[in-house]
């Protein structure tokens, strides 16, 4: 039955700014009853090769050619004509419309950023009238579960113009009562990890997702800087605080094998150097931590790591069930980073996380390193009940800001919430 109240009767996009200064999309959808959604839309830096596309002007004449007034247009003409009229709370309706209509695999042709911020709206709009949290409306009564925050306190790689080559150094306070806790916890470390830094005469400049970006001799180093933090916020490492990386290992990748502090490496040493880092340091989970293009070397980590470490597959992966699955049937990671702009729709995304969970896969919703003001991955990871969240340091307010909301979802469902934990990394 339709139900005027929930009809579409508009969708409209502007472009705006992300975090780093860049044009991106915001969508509103409107409803006939009144009711509206509105999503901003992030973009990666680091991206893997097989994301869904975003769609840029090329006009070098503004913004160095990355705005975005014709994924803008794709939105308010041929996506609006196309969902006018639709029932919003058929999402799986709405994205196929919009799946189809783009009619490319990579969404290129409308854009990702404008398939997926029309789809993002959509959701924020069917909550709206439908007068619930939007974790609820997408997760239903079971939507309790609230993430471990892995936070990226130390950046390098793309995120940083720093000698860093690891693009990410997170600390996880898995052994918090409460997401509030975790998330104390994770800022007390990053304030104290300030402090260490400054007392060594690094910098405490930061990077596109808010951690320190100093000049370090070493990975080592990092590693090393993250202890002493933990330990000086009066917390214990490897029982309360655990570490993970994200190599980003696809910008490593020099032909065959990868460039890492000067020196080629193979996909063989990559893995024992892993091993090393893990047996020395409470490394809970390696984000990819070899190529997208490296099956092999993902196998070879996976069977000697696997047991014991996170595996995440991200450019690996891109969201994609149909990717995951072949993961799963050549023993490539054992988790998925969910970033709803790679597949470019709210029920593309649902899909893959479900498959992950039939899969035994353990999964972690992600931000990008371009953001905006919206929060749905911290509903989103409520909703799918996969206990991880990455949404980098407790600083810049495009990051802080879903850690808020999280904190807001923690408190309205009271005694019904529940911190993930360390189980939500599937270890042991
Ligand atoms: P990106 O980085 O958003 O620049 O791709 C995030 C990540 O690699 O996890
Ligand atoms: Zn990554």
């Amino acid at each position: 039955m339709t139900d005027i109240a929930f009809e579409i009767v508009d969708v409209r996009a502007m472009e705006i700014l992300d975090s780093r200064g860049q044009p991106t999309l915001e969508v509103q959808v409107t409803l006939d009853g009144g009711s509206r959604g509105r999503a901003g839309v992030p973009s990666g830096a680091s991206t893997g090769e097989k994301e869904a596309h975003e769609l840029r002007d090329e006009d070098p004449g503004r913004y160095g050619g990355r705005g975005v007034l014709k994924a803008a247009e794709a939105v308010n003409g041929e996506i609006a004509d196309a969902l006018a009229g639709v029932d919003v709370r058929r999402q799986r309706a709405v994205d196929d419309i919009l799946i189809q209509l783009d009619g490319t695999d990579s969404k290129s042709r409308l854009g990702a950023n404008a398939v997926l911020g029309a789809s993002l709206a959509a959701a924020y709009a069917a909550a709206a009238a439908s007068r619930t949290p939007l974790y609820r409306y997408l997760g239903g009564v079971m939507a309790n579960v609230l993430p471990v925050p892995l936070m990226n306190v130390l950046n390098g790689g793309q995120h940083a113009a720093n000698n860093i080559e690891v693009q990410e150094f997170m600390i996880v306070p898995a052994a918090a009562d409460s997401f509030a806790e975790a998330l104390r916890w994770g800022a007390e470390i990053y304030a104290a990890l300030g402090g260490e830094l400054s007392a060594g005469g690094y910098s405490s400049s930061v990077g596109d997702e808010g951690g320190y970006a100093p000049n370090l001799h070493s990975e080592e180093e990092a590693l090393q800087f993250l202890c002493s933090a933990i330990r000086k916020a009066g917390l214990q490492p490897g029982r309360q605080v655990w570490l993970a990386l994200d190599v980003a290992a696809n910008d490593l990748r020099c032909g065959g094998a990868y460039r890492l502090r000067q020196r080629d490496v193979s996909a063989g040493e990559l893995v024992n150097t892993y091993e090393t880092w893990c047996g020395d340091y409470p490394i809970i989970s390696i984000e990819d931590g070899l190529a997208e293009d490296d099956w092999s070397g993902w196998k070879l980590l996976t069977d000697r790591l696997g047991g014991r470490v996170q595996l995440v597959g991200d450019d690996l992966f891109v969201t994609s069930a149909e990717l995951l699955r072949r993961g799963q049937r050549e023993g490539a990671a054992n988790a998925i980073l969910i970033k709803p702009n790679q597949i470019g729709t709210v029920s593309e995304t649902l899909h893959t996380m479900s498959t992950a969970a039939r899969l035994n896969y353990s999964a972690c919703v992600s931000h990008r390193s371009g953001e905006t003001s919206d929060t749905f991955i911290s509903d989103l990871a409520v909703a799918a009940r996969c206990g991880q969240i990455k949404s980098g340091a407790p600083c810049r307010t495009d990051r802080v800001v879903k850690y808020n909301r999280l904190l807001r979802i923690e408190k309205s469902l009271d005694s019904a919430a529940e911190f993930a934990g360390l189980q939500a990394f599937m270890l042991e």
